[in-house]
């Protein structure tokens, strides 16, 4: 078993590299395999959930191959797959095993989706419910829309679908499926989620068409198929999600001042940025160039100390899988933070809700935990603790940063997961505490 051992630290004076961000790693492998011809994919994560997907696309018949750290060579299939020879292991994948859904729902074979103990207690009716009414027929092997998943595919007609949640893996199963359905799909989200579906689509040579937000930030994406991807090359930026870590224990150290380039600021991902500057975090963005397919740049941190905000409503899913190190920053600020409209995060890798306040009460701090997110009333010190992360890779790294202002050691059991999004947080954790 492994651990992570983390003590009190002092500033935080680094530049950090960040790893290859993995809604886009995960999509830039499915749509090349996708595509007619060769791409090449550089910057790639070469995490276990990333790497689950690319699995699955080679059991698919995609030839992908490995030409250096985070670079793929990917053979497209131009739409259409071969039945997988045994099980498609998506592994702890909630990505590869909702966007691959909306793939094989177009594919004349059957399949069987399979995940780990974790992913195999997540809700996938969300995907099975549009994708049936589009033609494909699923089996729900472990019941009530969980996995094992068997998906026959075939023929689908168009779909137009409201989402009852802001979730990017639905509206991208949707548009999958859509590309191979005459005639007009689309979906409307109840808020903006990630785009990286429709920016990339539209990258390997997807015609879309994308309705402006109204004034409650419903937004309709719709596509006309049939449509085939046409290979490309792309490079995949920083994931701000894990720069999320370092944002937050940067700007609640005094004397911080940390670096981080080539990260995303696609700005359906920035709201930790947005969040952590209303709680008076000191954080300033330089673009490279605001108008590529999906913006990067660099991010500097400089310590401040913080103060409680609220978050809630249409910035929820913008700040989706930060909320589990915002409320470590919100334990760190003083006064009140609010987490609510956040039920999402009870159907995560675990529920997010209890493992946070649990965890974070161990620690010494004050959170009540409500239906749909928590109150955590900060500025309390922190005590080292041992704690369990749920198998939840977003759990163990958030109380990895926590560990760092809390007073005595904190161990936290388990933390193989961290391998599925960022596997090397704990190197970089300890080149920053050396520096
Ligand atoms: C993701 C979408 C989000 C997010 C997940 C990755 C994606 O999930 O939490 O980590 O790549 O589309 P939901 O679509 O369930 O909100």
């Amino acid at each position: 078993m492994q651990t992570f051992t983390v003590r009190h630290c002092g500033p935080i004076r680094a530049t950090i590299a960040i790893p290859g961000d993995k809604s886009m790693s995960h999509r830039s492998a499915m749509f090349a395999s996708l595509a007619e011809g060769r791409s090449t994919i550089t910057g790639f994560l070469e995490s276990e959930d990333c790497l689950s997907t690319v699995n699955a696309m080679r059991a698919l018949g995609a030839r992908i191959e490995h030409a250096g750290t985070g670079t793929l060579v990917v053979e497209g299939k131009g739409g259409q797959f071969t039945p997988p020879a045994n099980d498609v292991d998506c592994g702890n994948s909630g990505t590869t095993m909702r966007l691959l859904s909306g793939i094989l729902a177009a594919q004349p074979f059957s399949s069987r989706l399979t995940g780990d103990a974790s992913l195999s207690k997540r809700p996938m009716g969300r995907v099975i419910k549009p994708l049936t009414e589009m033609g494909a027929i699923f089996i729900s092997e472990g019941g009530e829309g969980k996995p094992p998943l068997v998906v026959k595919g075939g023929k689908l007609t168009p779909l137009h679908y409201e989402m009852p949640v802001a979730s990017a893996q639905v509206k991208s199963a949707i548009l999958l499926a859509g590309l191979s359905a005459e005639g007009k799909t689309s979906v409307v989200e109840p808020a903006a989620c990630r785009d990286h579906t429709e920016r990339m689509l539209q990258e390997f040579g997807i015609s879309l068409d994308l309705e402006e937000a109204d004034s409650n930030g419903r937004r309709r994406i719709a596509l006309t198929g049939p449509q085939k991807l046409k290979a490309r090359d792309f490079t995949v930026p920083g994931d701000i999600s894990s720069a999320a870590f370092w944002l937050v224990a940067a700007s609640a150290k005094a004397g911080s001042d940390v670096t981080m380039s080539g990260v995303g600021l696609n700005p359906t991902r920035t709201g930790v940025i947005s969040v952590l500057q209303r709680m008076g975090a000191k954080i300033t963005v330089s673009p490279f160039d605001p108008k590529a397919a999906e913006p990067l740049g660099s991010i500097r941190v400089v310590g401040s100390g913080l103060h409680g905000t609220v978050i809630e409503g249409a910035e929820i899913p913008n700040v989706i899988d930060e909320l589990p190190v915002l409320a470590i920053a919100g334990a760190l600020a003083q006064g009140t933070t609010i987490i609510r409209d956040a039920k999402e995060l009870r159907v995560k890798e675990t529920d997010r809700i209890a493992a946070v306040a649990g965890n974070l009460r161990a620690m010494g701090a004050n959170v009540t935990e409500t239906e749909d997110g928590m109150v955590i009333e900060g500025g309390l010190p922190l005590h080292g603790a041992h704690l369990q992360c749920f198998h939840d890779h977003r759990i163990a790294m958030a109380f990895a940063i926590a560990g760092l202002f809390a007073e005595g050691e904190t161990v936290i059991e388990k933390i193989e997961c961290v391998a599925t999004s960022y596997p090397t947080f704990g190197s970089t954790l300890e080149s920053v505490l050396d520096a």
